[in-house]
């Protein structure tokens, strides 16, 4: 089991829990998992730290809805889902595919906490990024703050950044660790990062770099002065949300030996590059290394509705009731 470190306490942060692992004795590393997961029980992970100061824009510019992209099992849609509902906004959902994922595990979460799905072909959905295809949208719902797909633009850094600011007040360490799907939480990790740490970024689909390009995009200016980031690309096993049935037995095994769960699309996909790198010897003895677990656990839902995964070794969380 893991062992919740002496640590400082501080209930606004997420938890550090040290983790012991027979792998991390054996090669004279200390590992620590920042539990972003726990850090609310819908919007978790990643999501709370990119939308903290959307949301907060989106209440000081006046608006009332807030409207985001994402495919049909996004985590991002069904944390945006909530955060409007707590936050008296109407949220609205851009979704690509066909109505039929209406009635997914994922989007029957939303619909049922209010949101409004729009679905849209897989042509359209290639515009979210456009700037016409936007600046349409934005007239078709005037009252809409706009976030892209995943979260990932300006707004999303300082929420990140705060995962450093609250690990420099927990641990001292030499290196973090995050999964990369578009490039936002990695540019908030670097940003506030400011050259103390080594930041790994898994990427966990495949990519020629561009991520790195999507990376320097969100940072801008300070980009040219930060280089202690790396995203590593010869881990994402296949593809996005792809892996091999001994890639999810791996998985499985750590989290029933250290009770922490994990899922194969993101924080899996993280936790398998950390165990080969630290095979290969990656890994100075002596070396502190913090995992940062970015939630997604929502995502086992539909991978089990699916028959991805076996909901029975899983923690595959509760439907939404019917709506
Ligand atoms: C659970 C989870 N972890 C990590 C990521 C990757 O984060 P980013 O898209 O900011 O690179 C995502 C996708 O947004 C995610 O849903």
């Amino acid at each position: 089991m893991y062992k919740i470190s002496n640590l400082k306490e501080n209930k606004e942060m997420s938890s550090l829990n040290k983790i012991n692992y027979p792998a991390f004795s054996k090669h004279q590393v200390e590992v620590f998992i920042k539990r972003d997961d726990l850090i609310h029980p819908i919007i978790s992970g990643n999501k709370w730290r990119k939308l903290k100061y959307n949301l907060k824009a989106a209440k000081e510019m006046g608006k009332t809805q807030i409207l985001s992209f994402g495919g049909a099992y996004s985590n991002h849609i069904h944390a945006l889902a909530y955060a409007g509902k707590i936050n008296n906004l109407d949220a609205i959902g851009i979704i690509r595919g066909e109505p039929h994922y209406r009635n997914n595990f994922t989007l029957t979460w939303a619909t049922h906490w209010g949101m409004t799905l729009e679905f849209v072909d897989r042509k359209t959905y290639k515009l979210r990024h456009n700037e016409e295809y936007l600046a349409q949208l934005q007239l078709q719902y005037p009252d809409a703050y706009i976030i892209p797909e995943g979260g990932s633009n300006h707004l999303a850094l300082p929420g990140v950044g705060e995962v450093i600011t609250e690990l420099n007040e927990q641990l001292e360490y030499d290196y973090l660790l995050t999964p990369v799907g578009s490039g936002g939480t990695l540019a908030g990790l670097i940003n506030a990062d400011n050259n103390q740490h080594n930041l790994l970024g898994i990427a966990v689909l495949k990519q020629d770099g561009y991520l790195a390009d999507e990376v320097n995009l969100l940072l801008a200016a300070q980009a040219s002065n930060l280089d202690n980031w790396k995203i590593l690309n010869q881990f994402h096993r296949g593809g996005y949300g792809k892996y091999k049935t001994a890639d999810a037995q791996r998985i499985l095994q750590f989290s029933q030996q250290t009770g922490i769960p994990f899922e194969p699309v993101y924080s899996g996909k993280m936790l398998l590059a950390f165990l080969d790198l630290l095979e290969q010897g990656y890994f100075q003895a002596g070396a502190k290394i913090v995992l940062l677990h970015t939630g997604g656990l929502q995502g086992l839902g539909g991978m089990a509705e699916r028959g991805l995964l076996n909901a029975d070794e899983w923690p595959v969380p509760e439907r939404a009731p019917n709506c």
